[in-house]
């Protein structure tokens, strides 16, 4: 399973890389305005710090104007991938940034038949948000399998499902349960993956032992 990061604090996605946990990354224009900074350059830089793929996401809402956006996007780093919403603008738009080879991550889905649609226009990726949707009391995991039932009924079908809006670690570990390519994680939550306390305290007890021998292994 690809783990993408989820956000465009240049800082975090610098610190995370370091780790080798990030395969790629997304931002959608919620997150660069929280960046503060100019989209062009803080996408130029995080396509800088990972190989993987970065979503830069078009804010037109017509297909001219995705178009035009999309290609302008795509021009910034050979890593990035267009993302546009799921609308009829974004499928048109998704279908002809596609043929020209340029992955699409097709953002902003809620519903199976939404996936559906997003592959049949040759996305790349399909975001659905699974957390807004647990928000609303309705249960994302359960149209995550949906989506990964119904591609794989279709060997033809690319499209990788990339996990998004992920809340908490139980998340990410349904999601790959369930076969998902791709989870996108905030920082915060690909930070919580990492701790358990039983590991603290058995690493504790351990050094505490070793210390009691007076050896040193170098
Ligand atoms: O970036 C796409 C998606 O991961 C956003 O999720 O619901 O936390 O805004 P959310």
């Amino acid at each position: 399973m690809k783990f993408f990061v989820d956000t465009a604090d240049v800082a975090e996605i610098r610190a995370l890389a370091e780790s080798g946990m990030v395969d790629g990354v997304t931002t959608n224009p919620s997150l660069i305005a929280k960046s503060g900074r100019k989209m062009s350059e803080v996408i130029a830089e995080i396509c800088a710090i990972t190989e993987g793929p970065v979503s830069a996401e078009v804010t037109a809402t017509d297909f001219a104007g995705m178009l035009a956006e999309g290609k302008y996007l795509r021009d910034i780093a050979a890593n990035v991938a267009v993302k546009v919403p799921l609308t009829e603008a974004g499928l048109r738009t998704c279908r002809a940034l596609s043929n020209e080879g340029t992955p699409v991550n097709v953002t902003l889905c809620f519903s199976a038949a939404q996936a559906l649609l997003a592959a049949k226009a040759g996305a790349a990726f399909i975001s659905p948000f699974v957390g807004r949707l647990d928000d609303i009391a309705h249960d994302g995991m359960t149209l995550i399998g949906d989506i990964v039932q119904i591609y794989r009924n279709y060997p033809g079908i690319k499209t990788e499902v990339l996990v998004a809006s992920v809340r908490h670690p139980i998340h990410l570990v349904q999601s790959a349960k369930l076969g998902a390519h791709v989870a996108t994680l905030p920082p915060s939550v690909i930070r919580q993956l990492l701790k358990h306390p039983l590991t603290d305290s058995g690493l504790s007890a351990f050094l505490a032992d070793w210390a009691k021998t007076g050896q040193s292994i170098l």
